[in-house]
């Protein structure tokens, strides 16, 4: 079967042997911190401090060298500079493996950590260092309204109109990494099989909506997506 329009979706599992750990896995991020306490309009309207903390720590960590991406972000981008059809990766994830690993085709549904957005003008601006209350819009100068350019749960993540009408055309969904616990995200394999797309799930192990697939695969990112891509062809 040859394919003309494939949706990607990634999760933290895809970026796990690259060194950064995953949410709900054992020891996951969510073990050590409170949603509430970090990720929530809330949380930064309260303690901004600790929010930025949070983030700062996350941003400081993709610096790092031992953090680079593996053989599932390089299959991934591979793939895509290869096919013909149309092609569109759409990741969870807010790091910049996939970018890293030469990803064009990209939407960062939950925003990114190395970018940062002013509250007064909007502008979205790249930011490798530590944000804080005094950090600088590049754009209006203005100071007290830096904060990480991430979706926090009870916002909206980004490009959704965009992704509804990739999903609504695809022919094959795949869904890499992902626990299937945070909507929107979630539901996207549903309205892949709505549209009469092929589903598949590659995890280490089956996710929330396992059962939602037409075809699963188990086992560790770096191996089964090479493996799965190379089957597609071009
Ligand atoms: N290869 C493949 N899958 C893996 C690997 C690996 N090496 N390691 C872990 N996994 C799988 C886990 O089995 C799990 O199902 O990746 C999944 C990671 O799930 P989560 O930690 O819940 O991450 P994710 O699904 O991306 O979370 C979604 O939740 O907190 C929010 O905004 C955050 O984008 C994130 C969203």
């Amino acid at each position: 079967m040859s394919y003309q329009n494939i949706v990607i979706l990634t999760g933290a599992g895809i970026s796990q042997e690259s060194g950064l750990g995953t949410f709900r896995d054992n020891g996951g991020l969510w073990a050590e911190y409170a949603i509430e306490d970090v990720a929530t309009p809330e949380a930064f309207a309260a303690n901004p401090r600790l929010v930025y903390d949070f983030y700062n720590m996350r941003r400081a960590e993709l610096l790092k060298d031992e953090i680079s991406f593996n053989s599932a972000h390089q299959a991934l981008a591979d793939f895509e500079s290869h096919f013909a059809g149309q092609f569109k990766l759409v990741t969870q994830n807010v790091d910049n493996l996939h970018e890293a690993a030469g990803s064009k085709s990209l939407i960062h549904m939950h925003g990114e950590l190395q970018k940062a957005r002013c509250l007064f003008c909007g502008h979205i601006s790249m930011w490798e260092d530590d944000l804080d209350e005094k950090s600088i819009c590049p754009s209006c100068q203005d100071t007290r309204g830096m904060r990480p350019h991430i979706v926090w749960f009870g916002e909206m993540p980004l490009q959704m109109d965009d992704i509804y009408s990739l999903l609504a055309d695809c022919d094959l969904f795949v869904s890499i990494g992902t626990s299937g616990n945070v909507y929107p995200a979630a539901g996207f394999v549903q309205i892949a099989n709505d549209a009469g797309a092929h589903t598949v799930e590659l995890n280490l192990e089956p996710s929330q909506g396992a059962t939602l697939f037409k075809e699963k695969i188990y086992g560790k990112a770096s191996e089964i997506v090479p493996a799965f891509l190379k089957g597609l062809g071009r």
